[in-house]
């Protein structure tokens, strides 16, 4: 149970008005949506007695209410491994700007009162809303609409500030880190950078913490401008000690780097954009050392196959968490992780506040200090000395 459950002054519905809730998952999909989805379904049924209706693909089941379907036991039995989720997701339908296609003309129309309508009919009394910020702002509106919703905070890229981490992220390390592992062995033998495109929209932890987690050289992250020169001048310094190779992760959300669209201009062939940032960073790398260079984008590998044990166990806190927000009345919150405890936070403090890389924080520092270079000027005198 939430650490501050029944502590909110948030409106409560009693414990016995509540028969069925529903679950919708929203937004890019991402490992331990499914342990989630279990979490909720065995605790509302088996604690609570509740009936429990699955919501396809984000809120379109509530705008097209044959598309949500009774969840039973059996139904969430052995999807805790599985990747994705069992109940579909799309980041294209946010019903108060519903895209609809009318006599062959894109229309776009406000169907959130279909929403909340189409709740009503289906016997609904509360909704699990689990998804990132987008999904959890439109949970929010639904929320002040009429429909009673708890949020589920999901993000593969843990760039919400109203939690510590996020499921999902902790099996994208995994998936970077095996691939800068495997990177290594190959970028020794033939004496090449390698460059590892990372996901990661607007924040640099994935590239960060595996970054550090599988020993990369250089790190980019879209909060640390970097200068491409400075980073030849640490591939340049390795290869005079003997260090023929190196490993640079470069997270997506670098596309706005100044260096890098710069470097694009001068190119004119590319707009620097998530699944061309690693090539514009390897091509870049290549005219000033002349070194071999190797581009591998990581794309939605990491976003896919099977949860961690750390993902499974945090959906499943999750899951567990929101059942009883429900339970006791607690809606427009939102279940999140905070000092290691499961807590409940307003939805409304939680939208929008993004949890950016720190420059200055422990974990950039602590890189720095053992040689990691970040292609910043001030970051990379100590990098060259500490690889003298
Ligand atoms: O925000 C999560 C994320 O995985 C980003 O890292 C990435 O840029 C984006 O989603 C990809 O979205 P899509 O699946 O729509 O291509």
């Amino acid at each position: 149970m939430p650490d501050n459950v029944g502590r909110g002054s948030c409106p409560r519905l009693p414990m016995t008005n509540v028969h069925t809730i529903g679950i919708s998952t929203g937004g890019g999909d991402c490992p331990g949506l499914n342990a989630v989805i279990r979490a909720a379904v065995r605790c509302a049924i088996m604690k609570y007695g509740w009936r429990v209706i699955g919501i396809e693909d984000g809120f379109d089941g509530l705008i097209w209410p044959e598309r949500s379907r009774e969840l039973t036991l059996q139904d969430v039995s052995g999807i805790l491994p599985r990747g994705g989720t069992i109940l579909g997701t799309t980041n294209r339908g946010n019903p108060f700007k519903y895209k609809e296609v009318v006599n062959g003309q894109e229309v776009v129309r406000d169907r959130a009162g279909d929403v909340v309508e189409n709740a009503r009919k289906l016997g609904i009394d509360a909704v699990i809303v689990i998804g990132g910020d987008g999904t959890q702002n439109i949970g929010l509106q639904l929320f002040r609409k009429g429909l009673p919703v708890v949020g589920v905070p999901k993000t593969i890229d843990n760039d919400l500030s109203a939690t510590e981490i996020t499921f999902g992220f902790d099996t994208a390390l995994h998936a970077c880190t095996d691939a800068i592992d495997k990177l290594f062995s190959t970028a020794e033998s033939h004496h090449r950078v390698m460059v590892l495109e990372v996901m990661g929209r607007d924040a640099g932890w994935i590239a960060l913490e595996s970054g550090i987690a599988g020993g990369a050289h250089v790190v980019l992250v879209p909060e640390i401008p970097f200068r491409i020169e400075n980073i030849c001048r640490v591939i340049n310094q390795r290869e005079k000690s003997g260090k023929r190779f190196t490993i640079v992760v470069v997270a997506e959300g670098c596309k706005n780097c100044a260096d890098l669209q710069r470097f694009a201009e001068l190119d004119k062939r590319t707009t620097p954009r998530a699944g061309v940032v690693g090539g514009l960073v390897g091509d870049a790398i290549g005219q000033c050392t002349k070194k071999e260079v190797r581009v591998t984008v990581l794309g939605h590998m990491q976003r896919g196959g099977s949860p961690s044990p750390f993902d499974r166990i945090l959906g499943t806190r999750f899951g567990v968490a929101a059942v009883e927000l429900i339970a006791s009345g607690q809606f427009g919150k939102m279940v999140a992780l905070r000092d290691a405890k499961i807590k409940a936070v307003d939805i409304a403090e939680a939208c929008g506040a993004m949890k950016a890389v720190d420059s200055n924080g422990e974990l950039v520092q602590m890189a720095k200090s053992i040689g990691v270079c970040f292609g910043d000027d001030a970051g990379v005198a100590q990098t060259l000395s500490a690889s003298a």
